[in-house]
């Protein structure tokens, strides 16, 4: 879940969505971008351009729902990453049989979350209807992914406003397309908060001090993540005298691996990224890793209250909860003490963890 600053410039997406080749596709895009590259810049508008044909997406080819946000495949990563960037979306796209290109469907599905709560503006074109069914059918399931359709729209009949696989010059076509522009980022300023809430897979449980919501990770959450732990764990270094820890030396690549195995949880507390765990089961065992709260926020109870959370979501054929720590992080160890873990070796191993398990109340 994007959780850009208000004020921050915004990110339209234009997003070609044919890929054959001669096709007409990019020359309506560029002309697109010229129309409006004025009121843009003026605006601080940053204006990118998906092309789907050098994007190449195979046909869907993940395992699981793209609403786990789980992605097996770097190109799947890479498309995540675009449009978690973007805040609003331009479909540039024609009619094929009346209806949406098959590759414009294809990378819709490739994705969940990074779709939504954005809006999507249409430059459509094609021959008597102007690609206009082709929009109708692209809005059917933009709604789904909870994106939001404008109503200002650019639709080209092809015969009338092309010459030479040229958009014809027009200063009424580029007031139309300003106006999509215009439209757009009104909407997708506005809907910026949202963004920051109320998606259903939040999970609005109180916690310990004002202001925080506890989510399920999304792909755009992994930067601010990375930046969270490397804070928290800087602070493991020196109590342990040692930088060979694992967390300090992960990329963002790693993080991204790590949610095909792992359920990770971010804790935000008024918009801000304060807190993360994650867990996984292994046999019996819940094994619940990466406890970070960030270091201004710590005492308030917030790590507490996390661990508590992340032990509920344990699979009911876990029997025990497992962790490990530093064995000079007192502070942590003492958290973990609390809340009812046990070390089970004292003496630490030899690479100076130590390990606590805690036996989970099982219902009868
Ligand atoms: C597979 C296919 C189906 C098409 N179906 C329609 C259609 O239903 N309505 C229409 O107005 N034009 C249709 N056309 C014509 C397109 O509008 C025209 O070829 C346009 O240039 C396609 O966009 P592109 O060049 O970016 O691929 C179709 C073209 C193709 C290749």
């Amino acid at each position: 879940m994007s959780s850009k600053a208000p004020n921050a410039p915004l990110n339209v997406l234009v997003i070609v969505a044919s890929t054959r080749p001669g096709r007409l596709g990019p020359a309506i895009a560029d002309w697109f971008v010229r129309a409006t590259l004025p009121e843009a810049a003026g605006d601080g508008i940053i204006v990118d351009v998906a092309d789907l044909a050098d994007i190449g997406l195979p046909l869907l080819d993940e395992p699981e729902h793209p609403s786990s946000g789980i992605y097996v495949h770097e190109h799947t990563r890479a498309w995540s990453r675009r449009v978690a960037a973007a805040d609003a979306f331009v479909v540039v796209t024609p009619e094929y049989n009346y209806g949406m290109p098959a590759a414009l469907k294809n990378a819709f599905d490739f994705l969940y979350h990074e779709w939504a709560w954005k809006p999507v503006g249409f430059v459509s074109y094609g021959n008597t209807s102007a690609g206009t069914r082709s929009v109708q059918m692209t809005k059917q399931v933009v709604t789904t992914l909870k994106m939001m359709p404008i109503g200002a729209t650019v639709a080209l009949r092809i015969a009338d406003s092309t010459h030479n696989g040229q958009v014809i010059e027009s200063a009424g076509l580029d007031e139309a397309a300003r106006g999509v522009l215009h439209e757009l980022t009104r909407v997708a300023s506005a809907m910026r908060s949202l963004r920051t809430g109320t998606d259903s897979d939040d999970t609005s449980i109180p916690g310990p001090v004002d202001g925080l919501r506890l989510t399920t990770a999304r792909p755009d959450d992994l930067a601010e993540l990375l930046v969270l732990q490397r804070c928290c764990w800087v602070q493991e270094a020196l109590a342990n005298d040692t930088l060979d820890l694992q967390p300090l030396r992960e990329t963002l690549d790693d993080l991204r691996a790590s949610m095909s195995t792992w359920q990770l949880w971010c804790v935000r507390r008024h918009g801000r990224l304060v807190a993360a765990v994650r867990a996984r089961a292994h046999e019996r065992a819940w094994l619940i890793g990466r406890l970070m709260v960030a270091p201004d926020q710590a005492g308030n109870g917030i790590g507490s209250w996390l661990l508590s959370y992340v032990e509920r979501q344990a699979p009911e054929e876990t029997t025990h909860c497992e962790l490990f720590t530093g064995h000079r992080s007192t502070r942590n160890i003492k958290l973990y003490e609390r809340a009812g873990y046990a070390l089970t070796a004292a003496d630490g191993t030899p690479d100076g963890s130590v390990y606590l398990t805690k036996q989970r109340q099982l219902s009868a």
